[in-house]
């Protein structure tokens, strides 16, 4: 396992030939694992043409341009493997340098997920995402005590989770919770400590390494600790301390649901969350652990590039999952059916959806283009869940949506398919999950993909490059300052143009009147 294959002997020009007609110059870059590297393209200049403002910078080298990263590969992992054409998805995938002719198995050497949710668990999978490979027994119960040991929280975060509001959305005590957890935690901070406090773990510093294994294991013992307090909070409950004795996710069902001590079913540690519920959220977080350069994870990836300490770059992941195209989908998903309501409105939902004028949540994906390979086994785990929480009467819709959507050429011909974000809301729900709760279900797990990244890039041996894309400026060139009682009339016109008009509240108006008021009395 996990071990290369001599490079194959076969010879082929890896290269690529590029021709500015602007110039009439050739180039030539080679290709590697399949990819060039955007910089090559920072060599080919041109005289700057008759339609070529300044800004486009002609002289000083052509620019690649990728709104929304559809094809830019921003780093070399070795975590997770997804192929989108064929619904794959594997990890800890091994590249390994042999023809497909002489070694077809070579090609399969990341771990499927099929297999890893059906006989593994959530702290294995994550010791595998986060150090390469599956872990001997002793490795395992080192990884998962040092995870549980750092559930507990000091009790001066009680203080920090009552400060929001009634209503606060638990995501946004959540993002706020990493970042406010990371205070904790000067000797993990960059800032405090030398910039090269992680990254001189690449050169062999032990210190350093275990630092950062200090702050991974802190990360992922408190997640389920930080989210359950979010829940907690919510529902007017005391916070509890994690239990000893139980697995990651029976621990996090126990957080959320321990009542107390003179509780019947909470007596103690006596509370046990129902087996088939704790192993269902295994398969779930086992599904959500990692999913290569995602939204949230380049987040991580961008925010630690510029150092900062790793609890604040989870943070940002959390703000960029909790948005309806990403972690918040499946929140989305169970709005959309609640609209939808039965399953006789789902075609004309479907005409609405084609008229661009409601949103399909829970179906498409960036690289999946035939089908998620986690929605099926999510669909099975929905059937063991409904089978002891009974079934939910919202799943006649979502089938009916989903039978209608797969049959339509509109979705056919753009390749959009079921994502696990589709199935797993209805579970949640199944489950007695508050919908706003849902990405919170989702960061829980994916704090793996996003520390196995972050720990990844501070091991590069090249070192860690600040993540600063370029951008094609087309604002106005130079132009002179015009000073204020020169100008004439509206600036600009257009969509966003200036700032909006706003209605106030009724206190500014009353405010407003009252000055006004003032102003009237004050001329009598
Ligand atoms: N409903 C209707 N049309 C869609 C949808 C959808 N859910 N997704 C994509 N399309 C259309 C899109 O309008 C475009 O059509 P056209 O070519 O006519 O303009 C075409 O399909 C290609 O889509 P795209 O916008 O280029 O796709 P993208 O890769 O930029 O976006 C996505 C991917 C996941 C953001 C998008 O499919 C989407 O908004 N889906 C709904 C939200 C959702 O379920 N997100 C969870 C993703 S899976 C979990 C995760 O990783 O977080």
């Amino acid at each position: 396992m996990g071990k290369l294959l001599p490079t194959p002997a076969l010879k082929r020009d890896d290269s690529l030939n590029v021709k500015d007609n602007r110039t009439g110059k050739e180039y030539t870059v080679q290709v590697t694992h399949n990819s060039i590297p955007a910089t090559f393209f920072k060599g080919i200049r041109a005289p700057a043409g008759p339609n070529d403002r300044p800004e486009d910078e002609t002289e000083r080298g052509l620019r690649v341009a990728d709104k929304g990263f559809l094809n830019t590969a921003v780093i070399e992992s070795s975590i997770t493997y997804i192929d989108g054409d064929n619904g794959v998805l594997r990890y800890r995938y091994v590249r390994v340098y042999v023809t497909v002719a002489t070694h077809p198995e070579a090609y399969r050497r990341g771990y499927p997920i099929e297999q890893l949710a059906a006989r593994s668990s959530f702290l294995e999978v994550s010791y595998l995402l986060i150090y390469g490979a599956l872990p001997s027994g002793s490795q395992l119960s080192h990884f998962t005590s040092e995870v549980l040991l750092h559930g507990p929280i000091h009790s001066d975060a009680e203080g920090f989770f009552r400060s929001f509001r009634y209503d606060a959305h638990p995501m946004a005590m959540l993002t706020s919770a990493f970042s406010y957890l990371g205070s904790y935690y000067g000797e993990a901070n960059p800032s405090l400590q030398g910039q090269d406090l992680f990254t001189k773990a690449a050169k062999g510093d032990a210190t350093a390494l275990q630092n950062m294994d200090r702050q991974i294991f802190r990360m992922i013992g408190k997640a389920t600790t930080l989210a359950a307090m979010a829940y907690r909070i919510r529902q007017g409950r005391d916070f509890v301390v994690p239990p000893t004795g139980m697995s990651y996710t029976e621990s996090f069902l126990y957080q959320l649901d321990h009542l107390s001590p003179t509780d019947q079913l909470s007596g103690l540690q006596s509370y046990k969350p129902h087996p088939v519920l704790a192993k269902a959220l295994d398969i779930l977080f086992i599904l959500h652990a990692d999913h290569e350069m995602n939204a949230s994870s380049t987040t991580v990836l961008q925010t630690g590039s510029s150092l900062p300490d790793p609890f604040s770059a989870v943070a940002a992941g959390c703000a960029s999952l909790y948005g309806p195209l990403h972690g918040g989908a499946n929140e989305a998903v169970i709005r959309m059916l609640l609209s939808i309501g039965s399953p006789k409105n789902v075609p004309a939902f479907l005409e609405a959806v084609k008229k661009r004028e409601k949103v399909l949540s829970g179906f498409g994906h960036r690289v999946y283009k035939t089908s998620d390979p986690r929605s099926f086994i999510i669909r099975k785990v929905a059937d063991e869940v409904f089978a002891v929480t009974g079934r939910d009467p919202l799943l006649d819709t979502a089938m009916a949506l989903h039978d209608a959507a797969l049959k339509d050429e509109y979705f056919v011909s753009r390749k959009l398919a079921p994502n696990v974000d589709f199935w797993s809301g209805l579970i949640y729900r199944a489950m007695g999950f508050p919908m706003d709760f849902f990405p919170v279900l989702f960061v829980v797990p994916r704090v793996v993909g996003w520390v196995a990244h972050w720990r990844q890039m501070m091991l590069s041996p090249s070192g860690v490059k600040i993540w600063r894309p370029r951008q094609v400026y087309v604002g106005p060139s130079t132009r002179d300052y015009v000073p204020l009682e020169e100008r004439k009339g509206a600036a600009q016109v257009g969509i966003g143009m200036e700032p909006s008009v706003i209605e106030h509240s009724g206190m500014t108006k009353r405010r407003k009147l009252a000055e006004a008021s003032d102003k009237v009395r004050s001329k009598l």
